[in-house]
């Protein structure tokens, strides 16, 4: 039997499709038109697919995506996605071997670091990635939540106006940039993306397309600061009673007052007992707008992007940090060889870092996965001491990397890819 692994060649990519739709339980076949859709998506030379005499049994690929980091510095991250081996090929080493591919050629084109979003948490450790943000989803029971009924409005000089799909394509591409600027974690957003979620594009396998309410925020100036969709997912009435849900699908804001105005304003519609958040960062401010926090169930928090350094000193040169003028020296632990050593991270009164090689005798010891959860400023390296993953070498130095690293608020990546 012939089992190979290669970029698919343009007359593969129906049938590698095909094998991603298996992969991820969509669909057996691919609709009519999906492969014209999905083809500009696709970079043939990043893209990898296993192939059984010919037929396609498993997907990778990866992109450019420029990936905000804490200080507001962007960078170049290879974003691996389509990731899919079919059932009957599974445990063969195939995501193996194509990870292994993908990585060394991220390396070689200079991208310091890979993100992807994991569906499953044991999969990518393996590969020295690590989880670098996570997410929270709440569900807030309204009529407990202790909110001001009489609520009519933002009292800050602001606005909230309900939105066509036509103004969201044209306004929120501009607005999203600003957002994912102040956002470390958060990705770019394609044209596509935007087409997609107002319904100008509609693949197949998405299934049939529902138009969500959608609302701006305007601030005083008359800039759209904010933007914010819905569905009503459930509606029913007995005894005169609503049983009715909004599922949040997105709410971003380019200022705090934009986020307060428009959860204030989902959590006041007439009629709905039920808000489900959608995934947010861990902090986000929901919980603690309501009256009484306890209204706000966590559904779901997890693991979201996980990353994988590939080029020590060019990635952590490129963050910004905490804390002041400080040096600390890490020796990174990497079996797979990208981006081990020992290096002297020093940082200035900006927030500033130059980080090198260096031979000096190391404040801390940790693997490359335990790094890209510290990248971000997510994970603390006091806890991940207490947990025995890091090593110090040097009394406080975790405390140090602490104050360094952790950031004010928690990475978010808003979206899956
Ligand atoms: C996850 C998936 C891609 C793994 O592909 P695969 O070819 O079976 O993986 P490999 O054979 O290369 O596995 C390498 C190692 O990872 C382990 N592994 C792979 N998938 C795992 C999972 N879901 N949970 C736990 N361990 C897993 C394997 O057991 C193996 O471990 P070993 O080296 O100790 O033997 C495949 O099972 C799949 O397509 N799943 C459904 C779609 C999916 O989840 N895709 C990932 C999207 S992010």
């Amino acid at each position: 039997m012939s089992l190979e692994i290669r970029s698919p060649a343009e007359s593969d990519v129906p049938d590698w499709i095909r094998a991603l739709n298996v992969g991820f339980h969509r669909s057996p076949s691919v609709a009519e038109g999906e492969t014209a859709m999905r083809r500009p998506m696709l970079d043939l030379e990043r893209t990898q697919g296993a192939f059984d005499e010919g037929r396609c049994v498993a997907t990778f690929r990866s992109l450019p995506q420029e990936l905000t980091l804490p200080g507001g510095g962007l960078l170049t991250a290879s974003a691996i996605t389509n990731v899919s081996v079919t059932a009957t090929h599974r445990r063969r080493g195939l995501a193996g071997r194509m990870m292994a591919t993908d990585l060394a050629a991220a390396k070689e084109r200079g991208e310091a670091v890979s993100i992807l979003v994991a569906a499953e948490y044991p999969i990518y450790g393996r590969y020295g990635f690590g989880p670098a943000t996570w997410v929270t989803g709440w569900e807030i029971d309204i009529p407990r939540a202790a909110l001001d009924r009489r609520y009519a409005g933002p009292d800050d000089g602001g606005r909230v106006d309900i939105a066509t799909a036509a103004e969201v394509r044209k306004a929120s591409p501009a607005l999203f940039d600003r957002v994912r600027l102040r956002t470390p974690g958060t990705i770019k957003r394609s044209p596509l993306w935007w087409e997609r979620t107002t319904g100008q594009t509609v693949f197949p396998s998405d299934g049939p397309w529902t138009e969500p309410f959608f609302a701006f925020y305007r601030g005083a100036d008359g800039r759209i600061d904010g933007l914010a969709s819905w569905e009503i997912s459930e509606s029913h009435w007995q005894d005169k009673l609503p049983t009715v849900e909004a599922k949040v699908q997105q709410l971003i804001g380019a200022t705090p007052a934009a986020e307060r105005a428009l959860w204030r304003f989902l959590l006041s519609l007439d009629w709905v007992n039920r808000l489900t958040s959608g995934l947010r960062a861990p902090d986000d401010v929901l919980p603690l707008l309501l009256g009484d926090p306890r209204a706000a169930h966590t559904e779901t928090h997890a693991d979201f992007m996980w990353l994988r350094v590939l080029d020590t000193p060019v990635a952590l040169s490129a963050r910004g940090y905490g804390g002041g003028p400080a040096a600390l020296v890490l020796d990174v632990q990497d079996p797979a060889g990208f981006a081990g050593g020992r290096f002297l991270l020093e940082t200035d009164a900006t927030g500033a870092a130059r980080c090198t090689p260096t031979p000096a005798a190391p404040d801390l010891t940790l693997s490359v996965s335990d790094l890209a959860c510290l990248y971000l400023g997510d994970e603390s390296p006091v806890r991940l001491a207490a947990l025995g993953r890091i090593t110090e070498h040097r009394a406080e130095a975790a405390r140090t990397a602490d104050t360094l690293f952790r950031t004010p608020r928690r990475p978010w990546c808003i979206d899956v890819f």
